[in-house]
């Protein structure tokens, strides 16, 4: 029966022909064109610069000490609140859960969100002007459809977020690279005739190489904003992540003419699997921006951010906040006055005590790339290259070293450890 039954299903869907009297064929079907194929005929050349600058997720590596950039502790995040919360949604006779939220957020969480970024980071905003959205990915991605044609310009710093610059091009823009230094994006550098009308910079601490942006390149900035009619996108990613008690006012709060973006995230202080980020947008960018929003997924998803905006209310966010600086600010000190005592002046870093990963500069003549290599080999050591950062292959060699996944007692041997591979490079 089950054989029977199987075979006048396969006929029914017309995988197979049942001739009377002479048996069960297969059916002659066309065959359906390869991926490559559609690729080549297809896809639009969006899509196609899409693939062509993807960047495939290497496969993870088990070491045994582990200095990965962004990893974190789940036991270091309040699971109970979070559920405890998160439940209070789940009732069946919630209406929250039966209607689509608003593209421009949870009001709740936006009006949190505004006097936490006023009293933290000096963000100078209403609860109109913050939108939630599914990752700074997703501001860079609407802002990218709002302001780039292609062959724009946009100014960058590198080594710099490469998942942003990705994007930008992938959208047609020409990325103009500033080196940065200790005090992070060079504004001075910025040519006379740049036609650019975009900027992206991470003030508070530059990404990947660390530093911050000093008051004086923060004003000449903003002045150049004005003059060339331009934008700023100021990635403030780990801006509550300071250790050292100095955290410098966000740029848009600074700004008084309207050009600042502030990108915020919770994927470094809560968890990344949120997909859940915050923008601050000039007001005159909020109706083209909400409304492209409305148009590509009608607004982030609700309960998430209606356990965050009671998260954030009720003091569980700045207690967590006041918890992870604790933790990840000691590791912070520990990785850095290893690198000092053991390394001293063979390698180089940014003073500035914020961050999750420290961005260690080596000797000119180490190879990077080989130093990575051979530390997972000899001694299961996990270190990242800091080449994938830069928009130009060639810059000088350098590590990051992550601080906030890696155990205190495993900090010491891991520096020991790469003292050794620098010794014996
Ligand atoms: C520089 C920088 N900006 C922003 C983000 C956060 O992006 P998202 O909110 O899309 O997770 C990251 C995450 O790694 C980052 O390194």
């Amino acid at each position: 029966v089950t054989v029977v039954t199987a075979y006048k299903q396969l006929a029914a869907e017309g995988f197979v022909v049942l001739r009377p009297g002479a048996g069960t064929f297969v059916a002659d079907l066309p065959l359906l064109p390869t991926p490559r194929d559609l690729s080549a005929r297809a896809l639009s050349p969006w899509a196609q610069r899409a693939l062509a600058l993807s960047v495939a997720n290497g496969k993870p590596r088990h070491v045994q000490i582990d200095f990965g950039f962004g990893r974190t502790f789940p036991q270091h995040f309040p699971y109970d609140t979070w559920r405890k919360l998160l439940a209070r949604y789940l009732s069946t006779d919630d209406v929250m859960l039966a209607r689509y939220g608003s593209p421009a957020g949870f009001q709740p969480l936006r009006v949190a969100l505004a006097a936490h970024l006023r009293r933290v980071r000096g963000v100078n905003c209403a609860p109109e002007q913050v939108i939630i959205v599914s990752g700074v990915q997703q501001a860079i991605d609407i802002i990218a459809r709002l302001l780039i044609r292609p062959g724009d310009e946009v100014l960058v710093e590198t080594p710099g977020y490469m998942e942003a610059y990705n994007l930008l091009r992938v959208y047609g823009a020409v990325l103009h690279g500033l080196p940065v230094d200790d005090e992070g994006f060079p504004v001075e550098r910025i040519p006379p005739e740049s036609a650019a009308r975009l900027a992206f910079v991470t003030p508070a601490n530059q990404f990947p190489h660390g530093g911050t942006l000093t008051l004086e390149r923060r004003l000449w900035l903003l002045a150049w904003a004005r003059r060339a009619d331009a934008y700023i996108l100021e990635d403030d990613y780990d801006g509550e992540l300071r250790y050292d008690g100095h955290s410098a006012t966000a740029l848009q709060g600074i700004d008084d003419a309207g050009r600042v973006i502030y990108l915020g995230t919770f994927s470094k202080v809560l968890f990344p699997a949120l997909r859940l980020a915050y923008v601050v947008l000039p007001t005159t960018l909020i109706p083209p921006f909400l409304a492209t929003k409305r148009l590509i997924d009608r607004g982030s998803p609700t309960l998430t951010q209606a356990a965050i905006g009671d998260f954030m209310a009720e003091g569980y966010f700045d207690r967590h906040l006041h918890q992870l600086r604790e933790t990840y600010g000691r590791r912070r000190a520990l990785l850095a006055t290893g690198l000092q005592q053991v390394l001293g002046e063979r390698v180089h870093f940014s003073a500035v005590a914020a961050g999750l990963h420290i961005m260690v500069q080596l000797p000119t003549n180490a190879d990077e790339a080989q130093l990575i290599q051979r530390a997972a080999e000899q001694f299961s050591l996990g270190l990242y290259p800091a080449a994938p950062y830069h928009l130009q292959p060639g810059a000088p060699p350098a590590i990051l070293l992550g601080f906030s996944g890696v155990r205190e007692e495993d900090i010491a041997p891991g520096v020991a450890q790469l003292a050794q591979l620098l010794t014996e490079g």
